[in-house]
C-alpha cells in the first residue's frame, strides 16, 4: 500500500499510536471515508471489514442477508475479527454492528484502540436518504431504533469523536491529537 506524502514528513512516533485502530459507529457516521484518511496520514494499511466479507464470500452484504440471513452475516462478521486483530498493523473500518456484540468488543479492546464516530442521526439519514446496500436501512423510524439501541455499545469504545460537525480530514487530526495525549497520559501515569 502506498504511503501519503504527510505520513514521511511529519513524524509520528510510532509508540504513540497504536498498532491497530478500529473505527467503530452507525452507518453513514463516516468510518470508511475518515478511516481510509486516517490510514493514508499515517501509512498504514486500511482495512474495510465489510469489503473483506464481500471478497470472501463473492457477495454483496444484501446478497448475503437476503441468502444466508443476518445472523450467518454477523457470525462472518466475528470470523473476520478475529483474523484482523493480529495484523500487525491497519486502521479498521467496522460495520455499525459489530461493536455490538460483546465477543467482538472483547477481541477489538484486547487487540487495539476503539474509536466512536458519533453522528447526528439527521446527518446519518441525509448520507443514507437514496442508497440501497445497507439491508437494515428500512426506514428512519427503523435506523432510530437501532441506532438507540446500540448507543450503549458504542460507549464502550475507547476514544468518542464528535463526528457532527468536522471535515474528514479535520476528524482525521482530531483523532490523531486524542491518541498521543492519550498515550502521554498513560506513559505519565506509569
Ligand atoms: C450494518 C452496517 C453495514 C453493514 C451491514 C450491517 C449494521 O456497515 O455491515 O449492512 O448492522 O449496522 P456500515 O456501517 O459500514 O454501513
Amino acid at each position: 500500500m502506498s504511503r501519503a506524502p504527510n505520513a514521511q514528513k511529519q513524524s509520528l512516533p510510532a509508540s504513540s499510536i497504536p498498532p491497530r485502530i478500529f473505527l467503530v459507529g452507525f452507518m453513514g457516521s463516516g468510518k470508511t471515508t475518515i478511516g481510509r484518511l486516517l490510514a493514508r496520514r499515517l501509512g498504514r494499511p486500511f482495512i474495510d471489514l465489510d469489503e473483506r466479507i464481500v471478497e470472501r464470500t463473492g457477495r454483496s452484504i444484501s446478497r448475503l442477508f437476503a441468502e444466508r440471513g443476518e445472523a450467518a452475516f454477523r457470525q462472518l462478521e466475528t470470523e473476520l475479527i478475529g483474523e484482523v486483530i493480529d495484523e500487525p498493523e491497519a486502521v479498521i473500518s467496522l460495520g455499525g454492528g459489530a461493536f455490538v456484540s460483546e465477543v467482538n468488543r472483547r477481541m477489538i479492546q484486547a487487540s487495539g484502540v476503539s474509536i466512536w464516530l458519533d453522528c447526528a442521526f439527521e446527518i446519518i439519514v441525509k448520507r443514507l436518504e437514496g442508497t440501497n446496500d445497507r439491508p437494515l436501512n428500512t426506514s428512519p423510524e427503523q435506523l432510530r431504533r437501532l441506532l438507540e439501541s446500540r448507543l450503549s455499545s458504542y460507549a464502550q469504545a475507547d476514544l468518542r469523536i464528535d463526528a457532527s460537525r468536522s471535515q474528514p480530514a479535520e476528524l482525521v487530526e482530531e483523532i490523531i491529537g486524542r491518541l498521543r495525549d492519550r498515550s502521554t497520559r498513560r506513559s505519565s501515569s506509569t
